[in-house]
């Protein structure tokens, strides 16, 4: 265990999941986390599987990741655990050679499963994999407060999310210069909300769930915890000022495409159409 725990990556997922905690974004069991593996991690930590859990449905098919592997946090465990108690806490799986199956080879030494929304996480995983070319590593769902408190008084459609958030702070479209997606209340862990979910994954590394929280999807542990705090701080602001009487002014598109001009930053400019 002490060896596992000091690989990167396993540290880096743990991690995670306690600097979420500590943000306020996964109350009880609220929120999980997905890694898919390199070959160089697999390597690394593969003298710690064993293959005597029997496999089991996906529910969904994500063909591109059938042989891959995932750590993944379990269903009903607490993010506050994680750090102190991974192996009771979060699993490694992997994919079966057709992409409908999985199997846990590491992990949840008290028994349990993955996490209810390991059909979203994957889908998510199948899609980003495909679009940024193997690039995109970590999803991440979590419930944070302002983010979801908009989301019953926010229209729910991408162009007025992306917009209202994106006027609260340069930083904005600048971390997610793509927008931010909107699907509206599912139940959870539904195979309905997994394939709604991917499809916005296929524009938006952001997307919101009404009245439940968030989704991100990045290259890198850190960069889906920038996404969110990024994203949840802007929602903040907009909470406060929406409480002190609404906005006196608004950001322009001419402001925000100097971004583009200034720093690179290829913003998508069809929101202000
Ligand atoms: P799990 O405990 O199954 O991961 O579910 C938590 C959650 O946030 C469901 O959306
Ligand atoms: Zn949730």
């Amino acid at each position: 265990m002490e060896e596992i725990y000091n690989v990167r990556f396993f540290n880096k997922f743990c991690r995670l999941c306690d600097d979420s905690y500590n943000r306020g974004w996964n109350e009880a069991n609220g929120g999980n986390l997905s890694y898919r593996m390199s070959e160089f991690d697999v390597d690394e930590v593969r003298k710690y599987f064993s293959y005597e859990r029997d496999w089991q449905d996906i529910g969904v098919t994500v063909e591109n990741l059938a042989g891959e592997y995932f750590m993944v946090t379990g269903s009903g465990k607490y993010f506050k655990n994680t750090k102190e108690e991974p192996d009771d806490n979060v699993c490694i799986i992997e994919i079966d050679s057709t992409g409908t199956k999985y199997r846990i080879v590491w992990g949840l030494v008290n028994g349990g499963r993955p996490t209810s929304e390991l059909p979203t996480h994957l889908m998510n995983h199948s899609v980003k994999k495909d679009i940024t070319k193997g690039k995109n590593r970590v999803i991440f769902h979590n419930h944070p407060i302002h983010t979801i408190s908009l989301s019953f008084v926010l229209d729910l459609d991408d162009r007025t999310f992306t917009r209202e958030l994106w006027d609260m702070m340069p930083e904005c479209p600048v971390v997610f210069p793509r927008g931010v997606g909107v699907v509206g209340w599912h139940t959870p862990g539904s195979i309905e909300i997994a394939e709604e979910t991917a499809e916005k994954m296929k524009r938006f590394d952001v997307v919101v769930w009404a009245g439940h929280g968030v989704f991100c999807a990045g290259e890198s542990f850190d960069r889906v915890f920038g996404i969110l705090d990024t994203v949840e701080k802007a929602a903040t602001i907009l909470c406060n000022v929406k409480a002190m009487g609404g906005k006196k002014w608004r950001v322009t598109k001419e402001q925000v495409m100097t971004l583009y001009e200034n720093y690179g930053i290829d913003v998508d400019g069809t929101f202000f159409d």
